[in-house]
């Protein structure tokens, strides 16, 4: 037949599984995950969070129990969130050092120093109006918060975290924080900024599990509007003239555009955070066996990184770790 040259046959390079891997363009690997961790006060508690089966907030005696499973595993870093007992004003407890995000960080360098501890820095899980930063006429002050979070990071570099990651979205919390750092010496410690932020529905299930529902209002005046593109990339561009060192962007899956934009308007690394809302609609949908749980979690994760994500903080990170340790 002469008339096959006319058109191109694109089915080659499909033909086998072999050929497929051969041309495969993007790769997940466990290097490429975080793994968030929830983080009790009391004892003896691994209370599963009911919207989000397969993920649990542990007591910090059985931390060990997580920590031996992500190590086997071959996961590199961890991310911690602290639910306290109490909660004020001002959230104390993300400061001071027996906060229990600094007792975790302490046990977790103590018996496995090469995972790397990236400790989330924002008020609201114990704060008890659930606001990232101080309440003055019932809206989060900027600029008065800015000291409370840079005590916070001060504290967990402190408690030996590798990684300082502000999630707050207050104006200027890269510079305060870079600042602090150094000046408390931990000049090596890199900033992992959540500088892409949407006020998403998607938190809704972990504002479960860490505890952190607004008491009043919604986040929306100080984290990002979903409808907007542009703003990203002016987070985006500030935070990196700030000092971060990495950019988040979050959620993930409904905003790889923008994981795309940061992607190939920085030359920093790019985290994609797939959060927890994503995480609950997987595991309800294949619960219910509406879906192939496995081939829908590598498909999803897999196309973060080929939007130009460098790494995923993902709930799924120990299931993916297991699917790709099988091969
Ligand atoms: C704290 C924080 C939140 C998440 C990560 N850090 C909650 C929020 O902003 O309300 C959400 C993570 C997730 O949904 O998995 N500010």
């Amino acid at each position: 037949m002469s008339n096959t040259s006319e058109f191109k046959r694109h089915r080659r390079l499909r033909s086998s599984a072999s050929m497929r891997s051969l041309v495969r363009e993007t790769t997940l690997s466990t290097d490429d995950f975080i793994y968030p961790l929830f983080i009790l006060e009391g004892t003896n508690i691994k209370n599963e969070v009911p919207s989000m089966p397969g993920v649990f907030q542990v007591t910090l005696d059985r931390l060990e129990e997580e920590l031996k499973e992500i190590h086997e595993l071959g996961i590199k870093a961890i991310m911690l969130f602290g639910v306290p007992n109490e909660k004020d004003e001002e959230g104390t407890g993300a400061f001071i050092a027996e906060g229990i995000v600094q007792q975790a960080t302490r046990k977790v360098k103590t018996g496995y120093p090469d995972i790397l501890v990236v400790a989330d820095t924002c008020l609201c899980e114990y704060t008890s109006h659930g606001h990232c930063g101080l309440i003055h006429n019932h809206d989060v002050d900027n600029d008065a918060s800015l000291p409370l979070l840079a005590k916070t990071a001060v504290s967990q570099a402190e408690a030996g975290a590798d990684i300082i990651a502000p999630s707050n979205m207050m104006d200027g919390f890269v510079t305060v924080i870079r600042h602090a750092l150094d000046e408390a010496g931990y000049t090596n410690i890199p900033i992992m900024s959540y500088a892409v932020k949407y006020a998403s529905a998607f938190y809704g299930p972990f504002r479960d599990a860490a505890d952190s529902t607004p008491q009043f209002g919604d986040r929306k005046t100080y984290q990002m509007d979903p409808a907007n593109r542009q703003e990203a990339l002016r987070e985006a561009e500030s935070d990196v003239a700030e000092g971060a060192d990495f950019l988040i962007v979050k959620p993930a899956l409904s905003y790889l555009d923008i994981v795309r934009d940061v992607k190939n308007n920085t030359n920093v690394p790019v985290v994609a955070y797939n959060v927890s809302g994503e995480y609950s609609m997987v595991k309800a949908a294949a619960l219910n066996g509406w879906i192939n749980e496995k081939e829908l979690v590598m498909e999803k994760l897999t196309s973060m990184k080929r939007a130009g994500a460098d790494l995923i903080i993902t709930y799924f990170a120990k299931d993916v770790a297991k699917w790709l340790n099988e091969k």
